[in-house]
């Protein structure tokens, strides 16, 4: 009797690991694997790891404990699983995974995920698999493009990873060891990507790497492309209606970028530009390659084209060395920019980067430090937001709230909304007008509805393209 075989994934960390996910479902998927969201009725079970701090990879160790005891609990009912690690974890720490975690069966790098259904059937006959060969041939030559079906049960937005890997080398940073030199997509692979979620019902497409913005994928005539050149061709596709990017390095901020944010509608009026510090000596001993001022003037120029743009940042408090002083320079910098948004990290020194050796801030300085920075970046949160009250904003529709009757979408800004309206407006984009604004906002529809953007089906019924 044949038994549909089940595969479970966990993503931690970042969104190329919920992309990296999504290629590791589809690749299983045609081997006959369906996705589950249940782990003790998989029969492949897939954690795939973020080593970007220690409370990141620890997670990865006490997952593996309550899988543990799944597995034991389902070879004594006479079925037998499977346990891989993938991701970051797995390149950085290898077989000491295994030595740590018995219950691991396979161990597999960023670069070698492709080859995931081969490496599960060698696991079937027995074998322990450790796979981090790096760097290797171009893994998304390999990785079975996104399957419509799939595509479409995961809605209206989705990420596509046109870059990977860094070649910055700041020295609190694991990823160039995890992920390697940097690689980039060519443009069309991408077109025909996006093309295809569109066809599937997408409707904002945001383009993902580690450094998005030193993009420079080869076009068919075989020179490269800047960032700015990949959103111009992707524009051009009629069923994606926003565009956004993320991650960015100050350093890879070219003008045409910025003036990108000009010129394309659709691309969406928001930055994440990573700035760490707000220190000139805590920039040059993080290697971040630009001072302070660098990066003021560069939010300068892109509020002269897009003044509407909602900047948002990463930030690492207690960097070996840090001065009260040096971290009054980057609340100081915070007020300057005044941010949308930001995430706040407290320094995790990281096995085998320069900065772990250095001399460390203890940890209450850096706990203190961490509450006032983002006390300060919730204030700034709040007023982006109250800025909205009573405005009109473009949303689109991504999903059922938690309420009945309410839906949950995006604003322009990357903000959530929430509206009362009927679940036909889903993947659609409508204005709204405003009513409450907090850490969300909610808003009203705007009758009568006239949505900007049509779902597929509306478009094949009218004769569009
Ligand atoms: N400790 C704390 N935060 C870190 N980040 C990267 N490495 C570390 C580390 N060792 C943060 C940076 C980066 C974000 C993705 O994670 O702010 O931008
Ligand atoms: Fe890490 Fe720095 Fe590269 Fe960002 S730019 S991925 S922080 S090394």
């Amino acid at each position: 009797m044949s038994k549909t075989r089940k595969l479970y994934v966990k993503s931690f960390g970042c969104q190329m690991n919920v992309y990296d996910s999504h290629r590791m479902a589809d690749a299983m998927a045609r081997e006959g694997y369906v996705e589950t969201d249940r782990p003790d009725e998989a029969d492949v079970l897939v954690l795939n790891t973020c080593h970007i701090r220690e409370t990141a990879a620890e997670k990865v160790y006490s997952e593996l404990g309550r899988l543990r005891r799944l597995k034991e609990k389902a070879a004594g009912d006479g079925k037998r699983m499977l346990v891989a690690v993938t991701g970051c974890v797995a390149q950085a720490e290898g077989t000491e995974i295994v030595r740590r975690a018995p219950v691991v069966d396979l161990v597999i790098g960023p670069q070698s995920i492709h080859r995931l259904p081969e490496l599960v059937a060698r696991a079937q006959q027995g074998e322990t698999v450790i796979d981090t060969e790096f760097p290797v041939e171009d893994k998304f030559e390999h990785l079975a493009p996104p399957s419509r079906v799939a595509t479409r049960a995961r809605g209206v937005t989705a990420f596509v990873t046109v870059q990977e890997g860094c070649d910055k080398f700041c020295t609190f940073c694991v990823v160039p060891y995890t992920r390697g030199v940097e690689v980039s997509r060519p443009v069309e692979k991408i077109v025909a990507e996006v093309a295809l979620l569109a066809e599937a019902g997408v409707r904002e497409v945001t383009l993902i790497g580690q450094n998005v913005n030193a993009y420079h994928g080869l076009k068919p005539d075989g020179t490269s492309s800047s960032l700015a050149g990949l959103l111009e061709r992707l524009a051009e596709l009629e069923g994606i209606a926003r565009l956004r990017y993320t991650t960015s390095h100050p350093r890879d901020m070219r003008e045409d970028l910025i003036a990108a944010h000009r010129d394309l509608p659709k691309l969406m009026p928001n930055l994440h530009l990573p700035v760490q510090s707000g220190s000139d000596r805590v920039l040059e001993a993080m290697n971040r390659r630009h001072g302070r001022d660098e990066y003021l003037s560069i939010i300068e120029r892109v509020r002269v084209v897009r003044p509407d743009i909602a900047i948002s940042s990463d930030f690492i408090v207690g960097f070996p060395g840090e001065t009260e002083e040096d971290f009054s320079a980057t609340l100081d910098l915070v007020e300057r920019v005044g941010f949308a948004q930001a995430y706040t990290f407290k320094y995790s020194p990281r096995p085998g980067t320069p900065a772990a050796t250095m001399s460390q801030v203890p940890d209450a300085v850096k706990a203190e430090r961490l509450l006032r920075l983002q006390a300060l970046i919730d204030a700034h949160q709040r007023k982006f937001n109250a800025a909205y009250l009573g405005d009109t904003l473009d949303v689109l529709f991504e999903k059922p709230g938690r309420i009945a009757g309410l839906l949950v979408g995006r604003s322009p800004y990357v903000q959530p909304v929430q509206v009362t309206a009927p679940a036909d407006l889903i993947g659609t984009i409508a204005p709204v007008r405003i009513v409450e604004v907090g850490p969300s906002l909610s808003a009203e529809l705007i009758s009568p509805v006239r949505p900007h953007v049509l779902r597929p089906a509306v478009l094949a019924a009218a004769g569009g393209a």
